[in-house]
């Protein structure tokens, strides 16, 4: 099954990289900072065709609409470009993101970003790989961490909070980053790149696949109160490595 959703991702990337004068198909949806393109549009499109044709009897939960039956025993969970902000400015940082949930709880789970021809990609108890090749959590403590965060730029009601916990992380930690695009912050946390992530509000297909890569690469994803996330829900999202499990401790006491 993981062979199979991860070669339509990868045909799905094509669109991506074939992709020209994408700012003039970009659209703003609830907000200047929150577009799509014809390019979204299509990438889902093919991904809802082809892996409904996978799994017929699954449900389909797509950032761009036209799902379909979300409680079905399994769903597919999917963002067809995950940073579009990115792709709409030609900064190559943006992925695919398909998660496969049954019941609730993520057991594929692929992230591929095109530009970079990484394709990261886990099933629950096997393991998580990066073009095939298995990944891990670093080993680094806080102190020589990087971290990095959403801004929640869609919702500017969780900016206090954002930068509360930035400010902590920024006097704690090593250095951070913003790259824009969820699902490859949880990957960039699962390979070692990063030691943390976290987000006040994430949509289900920002982090449902990420999510599982992080925790077969034996590290930890969490509500920022430290509870596990209900996978069909939007959620704060905090990713860590075994250095860091106890950093929730600290998101859920800054409620600003
Ligand atoms: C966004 C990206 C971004 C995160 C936002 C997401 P989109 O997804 O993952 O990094 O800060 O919360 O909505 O809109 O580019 O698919
Ligand atoms: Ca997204
Ligand atoms: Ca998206």
């Amino acid at each position: 099954m993981l062979e199979r959703i991860i070669s339509i991702v990868r045909r799905a990337g094509e669109t991506i990289l074939q992709a020209r004068d994408i700012e003039s198909a970009a659209q703003e949806k609830s907000s200047a900072a929150d577009l799509v393109t014809k390019y979204d549009l299509a990438v889902q499109e093919f991904l809802r065709r082809e892996l409904l044709f996978l799994v017929p009897q699954a449900g389909f939960l797509g950032e761009e609409g036209d799902g379909c039956a979300p409680d079905r025993e399994w769903v597919f969970i999917v963002d067809p470009i995950d940073g579009t902000t990115n792709f709409v400015r030609g900064c190559h940082h943006s992925a695919i993101s398909v998660a496969l949930a049954r019941n609730g709880v993520v057991e594929y789970g692929v992230v591929y970003n095109p530009f970079a021809n990484e394709l990261f990609s886990a099933e629950r108890g096997r393991g998580a790989w990066c073009n095939g090749a298995p990944i891990r959590v670093s080993t680094r403590d806080l102190a020589h961490a990087i971290f990095h965060s959403g801004s929640t730029i869609y919702d500017r009601s969780f900016t206090p909070r954002s930068f509360a916990i930035m400010r902590y992380l920024y006097d704690s930690a090593l250095d951070f980053r913003r790259l824009a695009s969820a699902a490859l912050d949880l990957c960039y946390v699962a390979c070692g790149r990063a030691e943390v992530f976290f987000e006040c509000r994430l949509l289900p297909w920002d982090y449902a696949a990420g999510m599982l890569i992080v925790e077969e690469a034996g590290g930890h994803v969490t509500t920022l109160d430290g509870q596990a996330p209900n996978v069909l829900q939007t959620s704060g999202i905090l990713a860590v490595n075994d250095r860091c499990a106890e950093l929730w401790q600290v998101t859920k006491s800054i409620q600003e």
